[in-house]
């Protein structure tokens, strides 16, 4: 019996050297750590279990049949993170530079199966040289498989993708699938098709960095999030981020004790909006002073700065916030920042996630490059998602509310439940100059009259009370209150539910 046991201890032992020790210096090196050592990090200690360690490939051509190496190039299993479980693929490529074959396909296919079971997120660990070349149509049967399983996945069960090597090809589209992608800096890229290929076809010159590493994607493209230095820094913000979600649709977001008094009250609100209406503040600093602690945890920062999208709490309860940015581009509505915002509302919606908007948002981008663009089509995505959302929703508006983007940033129209202004609002159709200079065109070469009908129009529209008078705002409040009125409306709003109509799914205009 005792040689069994050490028999088994060293067929682990094996398992766990994945590609040799070389190839996991090599791995080191370069500044990255091996699959298993970034399972280690990602994970409480000791919860991590293992499955299919001795799992093997099925290969006979090109002498793949003398080349076995146990686990196949992925280690899969569950574990835990602060305390929830979690199931994990992380590619390893110190075997066959952790490319995708069947044998591996079906390891991801196994972990994505029980989590859906289960109702627990999939993290992917994701550093692959794509499919297995040997294996041929074998390999791309694989990734097929996962992708369906993504789809499935979508909207029952959190699913995390962290590009940690190489991802290119159809193997990006595995990660393309779920909710969030990171990336580390340097040492990932996403694309689907290389510089080699790109330089054959357009002619076009670029490194594997410029093409699609972590900035490309996190402030060019917005395929990615976030970017971090290293995978340890990678792995740690997943933690954060799991421990904000629900473990599935069909549980709450997990509450956290807190020492923030939904009482707190933030005096050094009341003085944030700038006397001058066209000066830009910082609408990060109303989110931060707002939520529990000072805890807010941004999704895509460095795309469309225009429009702030990420996680908090109040009162222990996970929210998204949608925030118009006045610092950049004036807080407008553009293309990238009405697919950023949608898919962050719908992200909340399908995970019961309560939406908190704060509004200030002087109309949609005019240009050329945005209308043909098709920012009517993207910025439908934004209405549309609102419109679905059946989340609790609380909308306040700070400052500009203009136009079609007044409707959209989750007006009352639009079913937001609970909807706040400040005192400092502006809800009209838009600023007071552009209006005056429509209605009143044949007196624009009297200045004294334009100013004069410019105040009146300020006095009738540009304040919160015309949209007030109709109940299009439930309570005009003060700004240093935001925080006490959000949390007694979400507390009010906790057993919200909603019933739509009938129908296989919505059409909206991707
Ligand atoms: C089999 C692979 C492999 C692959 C790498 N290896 N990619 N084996 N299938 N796809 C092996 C290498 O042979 C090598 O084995 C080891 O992994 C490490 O690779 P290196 O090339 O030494 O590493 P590096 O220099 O870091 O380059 C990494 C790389 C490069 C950029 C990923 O290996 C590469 O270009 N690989 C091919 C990528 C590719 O074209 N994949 C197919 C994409 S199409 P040894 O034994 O020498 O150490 C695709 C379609 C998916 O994926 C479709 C889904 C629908």
């Amino acid at each position: 019996m005792r040689e069994i046991v050490e028999a088994l201890e060293e067929k682990r032992a094996l398992a766990r050297l994945g590609g040799g020790q070389n190839r996991i210096d090599a791995q080191h090196k370069r500044g990255k750590l091996t699959a298993r050592e970034r399972i280690d990090v990602l994970f409480d200690p000791d919860s991590f279990e293992e499955w299919d360690m001795f799992v093997e490939h099925r290969c006979i051509d090109f002498g793949m049949e003398k080349t076995q190496i146990p686990g196949d190039g992925v280690v899969t299993g569950y574990g835990t993170v602060n305390g929830r479980p979690v199931f994990v693929f992380s590619q390893d490529f110190t075997v066959f530079g952790g490319s995708l074959s069947e044998a591996h396909a079906e390891k991801i296919a196994k972990i994505m199966d029980t989590a859906m079971k289960i109702g627990a997120p999939v993290v992917g660990l994701n550093d692959s040289g794509g499919a297995r070349i040997q294996e041929g149509v074998a390999s791309l049967a694989g990734y097929a498989t996962v992708f369906a399983r993504n789809v499935d996945a979508s909207g029952v069960i959190p699913q995390i993708s962290v590009i940690m090597g190489p991802c290119a090809g159809g193997a990006v589209y595995s990660p393309a699938l779920t909710d969030f992608i990171f990336m580390v800096k340097e040492e990932s890229h996403m694309y689907v098709t290389g510089p080699d290929v790109v330089r054959t076809v357009t002619h076009e010159e670029i490194d594997h960095e410029g093409l699609g590493g972590a900035s490309a994607h996190t402030v060019k493209s917005g395929v990615a999030d976030l970017a971090f230095e290293n995978d340890v820094e990678a792995m740690l913000y997943v933690r954060r981020l799991l421990n904000f979600l629900p473990s599935s649709n069909k549980v709450p977001p997990p509450v956290r004790p807190n020492f923030d008094s939904i009482e707190r009250v933030e005096m050094s609100l009341d003085t944030l909006i700038p006397e001058n209406p066209n000066a830009p503040y910082d609408m990060k600093e109303l989110i931060v002073k707002v939520v529990d602690e000072e805890l807010f945890f941004e999704i895509k920062p460095d795309y469309a700065g225009n429009i702030i999208t990420g996680f908090g709490r109040m009162n222990g309860q996970t929210v998204g916030i949608v925030a118009n940015q006045p610092m950049v581009l004036a807080g407008c509505l553009d293309i990238d920042a009405s697919v950023k915002a949608a898919r962050f509302v719908r992200f909340c919606d399908c995970f019961n996630i309560p939406i908190i908007t704060f509004v200030d948002v002087p109309g949609f981008l005019p240009g050329v490059n945005q209308e043909h663009g098709g920012i009517i089509r993207h910025g439908a995505k934004l209405l549309f998602a609102y419109t679905e959302a059946t989340v609790p929703k609380v909308t306040v508006i700070t400052r500009k509310s203009y136009g079609g983007a007044y409707d959209v940033m989750g007006s009352k129209h639009m079913r937001a439940d609970v909807n706040f202004a400040w005192p400092t609002a502006e809800i009209a159709v838009m600023g007071p100059k552009g209006a005056v200079e429509i209605i009143f065109r044949s007196e624009l070469g009297d200045a004294d009259k334009i100013a004069e009908r410019t105040e009146a129009y300020k006095g009738k529209f540009a304040n919160p009370f015309a949209a007030g008078r109709r109940g299009f705002i439930d309570d005009v409040i003060h700004p240093h209150s935001t925080r006490r009125r959000i949390c007694k409306a979400l507390t009010m709003l906790r057993n919200k539910s909603v019933v739509l109509p009938q129908r296989k799914h919505p059409n909206p205009p991707l």
